[in-house]
């Protein structure tokens, strides 16, 4: 006995750390996998989402009547978040699939965005990207995507750290918002966001400035969302967790973008980027402060 009780108590010491290891990173640090159910609800027309194959996706649905979204149950802060995706095939014109974070707090909203417009058949999808950094956004960038988006899934990630905002189309990096803070360009930090998806129609603006109209006869519009994967600091929860060094989408692999990585973004920016607000004379005379960084 007098020999068994140490190791006892070892096991005992080894299993609550266990537990508490577990808990923490279940609870606390959101991981891997995700199905609909547990991380998101329906925010816009029950009748327009389905789930499919167990709630491990799901089909969003456009009609005359309505269009559809979903959110995270929790909010985040840091952290990368990203879907598969399949958008609405063929004519697909006026629709407008959505997927970004957002504070949810009206005058000093912080909010990344994926916009991908649809297309008259066989036309290019464009993919918008925003940052809105305390209540400020009109920071727009277009890219055409270089495949047929409507074919099969492909991922959309946002990754978020206290350096980096980047916006990734199958680990391509398309979209890359640095922290200038220290030039007085206000940085999303403060604000745990969460993570939306809607389809709606927006022909008005989303098809060059409404020049193209949705066409109705071609309704109703679908599009599949699956693999959902939310990894970050989930609020409520311990405050230290943002500030965490050690989490992993604050490594230095995701300080700044590898050689590698460089050039799939400047090729992405010299042969698929159709705008960009920096360049965009009419709107900014001025060159806002953050254009002035390099990609
Ligand atoms: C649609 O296709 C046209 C013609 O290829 C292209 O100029 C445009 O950027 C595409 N995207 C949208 C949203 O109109």
């Amino acid at each position: 006995m007098a020999t068994l009780k140490p190791t006892i108590s070892a096991i005992y010491f080894a299993a609550s750390f266990f537990i508490l290891y577990a808990l923490t990173f279940s609870f606390f640090v959101h991981g891997r996998p995700a199905t609909f159910l547990q991380d998101f609800r329906v925010t816009w027309s029950d009748s327009h989402i389905k789930q499919i194959d167990g709630g491990s996706a799901v089909q969003l649905i456009l009609d005359q009547n309505s269009g559809c979204g979903f959110a995270s149950n929790k909010k985040y802060l840091f952290g990368r978040v990203s879907m598969k995706i399949k958008l609405v095939p063929g004519d697909s014109a006026g629709t407008v699939t959505a997927f970004y974070m957002n504070s949810d707090t009206a005058n000093v909203r912080d909010e990344l965005d994926f916009e991908f417009l649809g297309n008259r058949s066989g036309q290019p999808y464009t993919v918008q990207t925003n940052v809105y950094a305390h209540g400020k956004g009109d920071r727009e960038q277009r890219v055409n995507l270089w495949f047929d988006p409507s074919a099969g899934f492909h991922e959309y990630a946002i990754h978020w750290n206290h350096d980096r905002v980047y916006f990734f189309v199958d680990e391509v990096p398309v979209r890359v918002y640095k922290n200038n803070e220290a030039k007085g360009v206000p940085f999303p930090k403060l604000q745990p966001m969460g993570v939306y998806s809607t389809l709606w129609e927006a022909d008005d603006w989303a098809t060059r400035g409404g020049l193209e109209k949705i066409d109705w006869r071609q309704a109703p519009f679908y599009a599949y969302y699956k693999d959902f994967d939310i990894e970050g600091c989930s609020v409520p929860g311990p405050s230290t967790c943002a500030s965490n060094t050690n989490n992993w989408w604050e490594g230095a692999a995701y300080k700044d973008l590898s050689p590698a990585q460089a050039r799939l973004y400047k090729w992405v920016r010299t042969n698929h980027m159709i705008y960009d607000y920096c360049t965009d004379k009419a709107r900014n005379p001025i060159t806002p402060p953050e254009c002035l960084d390099g990609i």
